[in-house]
């Protein structure tokens, strides 16, 4: 069974007082949530805040990034440990603004999965091509390879802790998205990927989410698509009545699948 999953990923713009004031608001926009899972990624100086607003309101805490190693001299880094220790049970992985940013490599990105699954945490491994892969024909296989060698060596067992956004590059913060036709394709290249690595029947209860530009506007129109599984959203979940209007936008009545 895959219930919907709605993630809001701030990005580097709150400060723990802005972020504990939004989770707030959105706490009480969202009111009782029915047949669909939302979770909250701060920046990690929010978490410690956002972390007491969430607790008992059925929203989960996540997180935008973790280091590869348990511990160790990594100044600056944050682990799977702390994550854990801040009630956070979601953490986004290898998302194109860390790829293009920082220079995470599929090999880093992976060994971050890995990271995360030794620890108690349930990674979102982000996928997605750039403009000119998809205009060179090459979606198909940057998507494949970004699944494949980020999911390196992971046991088909973690398969149940896993999600999957397919965030296409040019469709983050441009206010262009996807067409759900176009993101119900490549989610599609992404569940026969899944299909090989893990199995038919593990790689069944993986969620793939989609993002880039989601609104209020465009959600229905992804949710009608039984290979969209929800959605991770960047600016639309800055406010509380975007990010309500989202979550509000077809996921809970949609028929679960699976
Ligand atoms: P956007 O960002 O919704 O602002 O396009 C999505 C993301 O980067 O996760």
């Amino acid at each position: 069974m895959r219930v919907p999953l709605v993630i809001g990923n701030w990005k580097m713009t709150t400060t723990h007082v802005e972020a504990k004031d939004l989770a707030q608001q959105i706490v009480e926009r969202l009111g009782s949530l029915h047949g669909v899972e939302v979770v909250l990624a701060p920046p990690f100086t929010s978490l410690a805040a956002v972390a007491p607003v969430l607790r008992g309101r059925g929203i989960g805490l996540g997180a935008q990034d973790v280091h590869w190693e348990d511990r160790g001299a990594f100044t600056g880094a944050i682990s799977h440990r702390m994550l854990e220790a801040l009630e956070c049970t979601y953490v986004l992985v290898g998302h194109s603004e860390r790829r293009k940013h920082f220079g995470e490599s599929d090999h880093l990105v992976n060994r971050k999965i890995q990271a995360a699954l030794r620890g108690g945490l349930k990674p979102v491994l982000c996928v997605g091509e750039e403009e000119q892969e998809r205009s060179g024909g090459q979606l198909r296989a940057v998507i494949r390879r970004q699944v494949s060698q980020g999911l390196e060596g992971i046991d088909s067992g973690a398969a149940e802790r896993l999600t999957i956004a397919y965030e296409p590059v040019w469709a983050i913060g441009t206010g262009k998205s996807a067409k759900p036709e176009d993101a119900a394709e490549a989610h599609d290249v992404i569940r026969r990927q899944l299909e090989r690595i893990f199995g038919p029947d593990r790689s069944r209860t993986v969620r793939i989410l989609y993002g880039g530009s989601v609104t209020g506007e465009n959600t229905a129109g992804l949710a009608a698509r039984a290979e969209v599984d929800g959605v991770l959203v960047g600016g639309a979940s800055l406010d509380a009545q975007s990010f309500a209007a989202i979550v509000h936008g077809g996921w809970e009545t949609r028929p679960i699948t699976g």
